[in-house]
């Protein structure tokens, strides 16, 4: 049973290769995939790209050269919802494509083909990521306990579209539209609802976990990239080394 770890960046994937027992590096779809083990797990470490269609090819190399059993993403994404913070975590119960509009044909979200516009994660991986990341962040284990700030760790529904979200106004434009049809959107990024077409097309189970490093608004550009370089690879590696503890 080989687990996938999905990251967004080079920098949030760092430590994790690092750690890797035995690694192994192939290319495939002019990607790399990094083979090996970390906590005695068989694991396939893979970097999505960006946005959604990159994120589509790499998810769907790792079901079809690799067989991985399940799919876990970490990431970092911009805050939308009330009190999710700079430094939290938002574990994704569900996801929806943000930019996906093929209205008046099919309601302003829907997926065309699949009925709905709501992807769920799996339950079970998913409870597991939980429980990881909040032993991490505000449990027992310590690993941040030199930051004088409580994180949060929230769980609900995350939005992906093919967009860097950075303005107050298209920030709450988004969460407003969003909101009005019943959606309460947690945070915004750009990959995570493809992994999760992908691998319900295959019946892979799929859980993701993102680090929020900017509010979405004026500043996150520079938020951004200061964030990515200090926190985000540390958080995924005792994140990720906790829920393959758990497996
Ligand atoms: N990932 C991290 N921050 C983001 C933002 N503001 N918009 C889209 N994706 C992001």
């Amino acid at each position: 049973m080989t687990t996938a770890i999905l990251s967004a960046l080079p920098e949030e994937q760092a430590g994790l290769v690092h750690a890797l027992a035995h690694p192994q590096r192939i290319t495939r779809a002019g990607r790399s995939f990094w083979r090996g083990e970390l906590h005695g797990r068989s694991v396939v470490l893979a970097l999505s790209g960006i946005g959604k269609v990159a994120a589509a090819t790499t998810a769907t190399a790792l079901v079809e050269h690799f067989g991985v059993a399940r799919i876990v993403f970490t990431g970092v994404a911009g805050g939308l919802g009330d009190g999710v913070n700079v430094g939290d975590v938002v574990v994704a119960q569900s996801y929806l494509q943000h930019d996906m509009d093929a209205s008046p044909l099919f309601p302003r979200w829907e997926l065309p083909g699949y009925a709905r516009a709501v992807l769920e994660c799996d339950a079970p991986l998913s409870a597991l990521l939980l429980i990881a990341a909040r032993d991490c962040l505000i449990g027992g284990s310590g690993h941040f306990s030199s930051q004088s700030e409580v994180r949060s760790v929230h769980q609900g529904l995350i939005a992906s579209g093919d967009r860097f979200v950075s303005s107050a106004q298209e920030s709450q434009r988004l969460r407003d539209a969003l909101r009005a049809a019943g959606h309460e959107v947690l945070a915004v990024e750009m990959e995570g609802a493809a992994v999760a077409q992908v691998c319900l097309d295959y019946n892979v189970p799929f859980a993701a976990m993102r680090t929020i490093s900017d509010r979405a608004d004026d500043t996150a550009h520079v938020d951004f990239p200061q964030f990515i370089q200090t926190v985000a690879s540390r958080y995924a590696e005792h994140i990720v080394g906790k829920l393959l503890q758990l497996l």
